[in-house]
């Protein structure tokens, strides 16, 4: 009995978890598995009415799960920060999800905007560190508003946390068994502190899995190749800030934030899987955004929680459903409302 914790949230959060539910109520099932969910209402919404972001209680609760299932936060009327430092971080860090995992595969059907490449040109994965640099809110001002203000914000490497990450890479590259190459990507030209570490900490992992070619690429110039020449990826590890920024370039060749999921990870404890998109004010309420992003963290999670066939399955009903079905994966062009495309994906799934 896998317990669950689901956090619809914001926007159309709601909208597209549902259809991810309604996934995963065929796959369990269809494969013969128990699960029990318990909803929490954190969100924007709730931030206004009660002024409440994430409660000890409720994380505490959260670390009790065997997985938590997110939509969306965000709100346009909470200002930037809040609730992305008060839940969405503070959950990756207390609950240590250490990876950030962000899988980049074209679907045969998907519209590309890169010209001239085909599935097999995209199918690569980013392991973003998910704890660290940038992100851990080190810094500060000083003279805060003034002409003389400075404002520092300072990024944090450890040996562990870059480590650990690293050899999640390997391994996880060795597991999937594709092009068995791990791309570490940096900027070791300018922060010659922090992706030196890195590319030391590479490099020794890299004599553990002689069965890996390694490659390096700076920030930079990966947004260049992602675009140019992605069939030469496998795996590319990076850094918190920069796997934030490549990855939402990555969401684009795979077609957009309809399609893009991701996970964070914390491999011997609680994860969290998303639809890489946000609560889309805009068409909130009016069912014509796609759940394939948020199905596709379904199938990340069964997949986590050791449910292969079932994930696998969910893939091949997506594969399907881009395939025959939906023409087009933007807000409004699908064809189908959003919860006609999750009923498209059950039919699938239940082989009708
Ligand atoms: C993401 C998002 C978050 C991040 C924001 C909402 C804090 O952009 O998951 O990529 O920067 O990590
Ligand atoms: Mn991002």
């Amino acid at each position: 009995m896998y317990k669950i914790a689901v956090i619809p949230g914001d926007g159309t959060g709601p909208e597209v978890v549902a259809e991810g539910l309604k996934v995963l109520r065929a796959v369990s099932e269809k494969f013969n598995f128990k699960y029990q969910l318990v909803h929490y209402d954190l969100s924007g919404e709730r931030y206004l009415k009660t002024g409440e972001i994430l409660p000890d209680s409720i994380l505490k609760e959260l670390k009790k799960a065997d997985a938590i299932y997110l939509g969306a936060i965000g709100h346009p009327d909470v200002k930037p920060g809040i609730l992305e430092k008060g839940i969405l971080l503070r959950t990756r860090f207390e609950l240590d999800q250490y990876i950030n995992l962000r899988p980049v595969k074209l679907y045969p059907g998907v519209e590309t905007p890169l010209k001239d490449k085909r599935p097999e040109d995209i199918d690569f994965i980013v392991v973003r560190e998910n704890t660290e640099g940038a992100y851990l809110g080190a810094g500060g001002f000083h003279k805060k508003g003034t002409p003389d203000e400075i404002a520092i914000q300072e990024a944090i490497h450890t040996r562990k946390g870059v480590e650990r990450c690293i050899r999640y890479a390997f391994e996880y590259c060795r597991k999937r068994n594709k092009r068995k190459k791990v791309t570490l990507c940096g900027k070791t030209n300018v922060l010659t502190y922090a992706f030196d570490l890195w590319e030391r900490t590479f490099k020794e992992v890299a004599k553990e899995f002689q069965d890996i070619e390694t490659d390096y690429a700076h920030v930079d110039a990966i947004c260049m190749w992602m675009v140019k020449n992605p069939e030469w990826f496998d795996v590319i590890v990076t850094d918190n800030m920069f796997g934030d920024i490549i990855t939402d370039l990555a969401a684009m060749i795979q077609g957009g934030l309809g399609i893009a999921a991701g996970g964070n990870i914390n491999p011997r404890g609680v994860s969290m899987f998303e639809p890489m998109g946000g609560s889309a004010p805009k068409y909130t309420g009016k069912g014509v955004v796609s759940p394939l992003a948020a199905i596709g963290a379904c199938q990340m999670m069964l997949e986590t929680l050791g449910e292969e066939k079932a994930a696998k399955k969910i893939e091949a009903a997506v594969m399907k459903v881009v395939q025959n079905d939906v023409k087009s994966l933007t807000a409004g062009k699908m064809g189908f409302s959003t919860s006609e495309v999750g009923d498209l994906v059950v039919k699938y799934i239940l082989g009708k």
